[in-house]
């Protein structure tokens, strides 16, 4: 395992999404939460969409897009149809202003 810095704590506001590149080429969707900030892979279990770039935020549930599937980011578990199987979440912390990421 390594940390990865992704991004300044500051770059993401309250209740958005972020997305950043990990060196294996994976994407990474970046979520902040009330001062929190968690971290799944991008691509919906469900189909072809990123949630960074298509789903919404609404306290911790990421809304998918495409079909309105669900998941909770602190879990990755999956929370509402059509989405079945969990999403990969990373532990993620935020030292002097950024946020790292520990990944294998
Ligand atoms: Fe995300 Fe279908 S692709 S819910």
């Amino acid at each position: 395992m390594h940390a990865t810095a992704l991004c300044p704590l500051n770059d993401l506001c309250n209740g958005t999404i972020g997305s950043a590149f990990l060196e294996n080429g994976r994407r990474i969707a970046i979520y902040h939460v009330d001062g929190n900030v968690y971290a799944t892979d991008d691509r919906c279990t469900h189909g072809d969409a990123s949630l960074a770039d298509e789903g919404s935020l609404e306290g911790h549930t990421v809304e998918c897009g495409l079909h309105l599937g669900a998941f909770d980011v602190r879990t990755g578990a999956a929370t509402s149809a059509p989405c079945v199987h969990a999403i990969k979440t990373y532990p993620v912390e935020v030292r002097d202003g950024q946020v790292w990421l520990s990944a294998e």
